[in-house]
């Protein structure tokens, strides 16, 4: 993209090269001023001819950081993938062996760190854009605003270990509107979540920093263990994102304090009796198999709690 403003001799002209390197990045690749400046006579005052001209071409100007020129060289796609490398250094997100679902993928960053890092696993890349292809890695092309894609993304991958989303709106300069779209991207990856994550899974969403962030996190909350913010180092500093990690889903049949007739039906390593609400493991101490008792539940984990018996 070339601007350039030419309006008359011995007027400043600045020609400046854009290049759209991915959704986020636009980076100055080239600046040429040439300053047109007016000579005189020293007498009259009257234009006698052009003396001076600034040549800045080729000057790599704000946007190719640290981060930017690393990606370049290192072979990724974008500087986000240094953002996932952070995120999962904090949190602990990508084992070896996971299905991980990327919501707004392209043009690949985040595909390429995930795949590196769940060697073995699965790993599906989802965007409205098409996604060059990488090796090992799925891609499903959608909006995940409409219920089709997120039907698609069921049906292909069934269960996953981790959701992540780095979508991001399109971006109008007004902050409270760009604010609430990313809040509604979000929600569609929670949505994502509830289908197919496993219980025990983890949840990365990306929102831009606003009013509504509270309301989001305490839902993320209701459905995982906890949920704790991240602001990796590879966001740009003036930027207002963050990303919310929602740790260990809970589907969990029962809650703490309830209070419920059971069966046991095994013994655990430790010696607890074992009882199942539906699919879940409770773990009841000083109880035998074959024991009908009544319990409370004392602690609920994504996989399993612990109750005590009240008779
Ligand atoms: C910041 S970029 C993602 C960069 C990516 N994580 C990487 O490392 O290369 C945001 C992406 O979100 C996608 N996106 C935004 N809204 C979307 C939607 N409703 N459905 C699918 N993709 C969407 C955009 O097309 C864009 O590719």
């Amino acid at each position: 993209m070339t601007c350039g403003r030419s309006r008359k001799d011995f007027q400043p002209t600045l020609s400046i090269t854009l290049e759209v390197t991915s959704a986020n990045d636009v980076v100055i690749t080239s600046l040429f001023l040439i300053r047109l400046r007016r000579t005189s006579d020293g007498r009259d005052g009257r234009t006698k001819g052009v003396y001076a001209h600034t040549n800045y071409a080729g000057q790599r100007m704000s946007g190719r950081d640290e981060y930017y020129n690393k990606a370049k060289q290192q072979g990724y796609r974008s500087r986000s993938a240094y953002k996932l490398q952070q995120l999962d250094d904090t949190a602990d997100l990508i084992a070896p062996g996971d299905t991980v679902i990327d919501l707004g993928a392209a043009p690949g960053g985040w595909l390429q760190v995930a795949a590196e890092r769940a060697s073995e696993g699965r790993v599906v890349g989802v965007d409205r854009q098409r996604i060059e292809s990488i090796d090992d890695v799925e891609t499903i092309r959608g909006d995940l605003t409409e219920d089709d894609t997120q039907a698609k993304i069921g049906e292909r991958v069934g269960q996953a270990d981790l959701v992540l989303s780095d979508m991001a709106p399109n971006m109008t300069g007004e902050y409270n509107l760009d604010h609430a779209r990313s809040i509604h991207l979000a929600r569609q990856a929670l949505d994502v979540a509830r289908t197919v994550l496993a219980p025990g899974g983890d949840l990365v969403v990306k929102v831009f920093d606003g009013r509504d962030l509270d309301d989001l996190e305490a839902d993320i909350e209701e459905e995982f263990e906890y949920v704790r913010t991240v602001r990796p180092d590879a966001s740009r500093d003036e930027s207002s994102e963050l990303f919310l990690v929602g740790k260990g889903r809970m589907t969990a049949p029962v809650g703490v304090g309830d209070e419920l007739a059971v069966g046991i039906t095994d013994t655990g390593d430790e010696g607890d009796g074992i009882a199942k609400v539906d699919d879940y493991t409770l773990f009841v101490a000083d109880t035998e198999a074959g024991e009908e008792v009544r319990i409370r539940v004392e602690d609920v984990k994504p996989r399993f709690g612990f109750a005590e018996r009240i008779e």
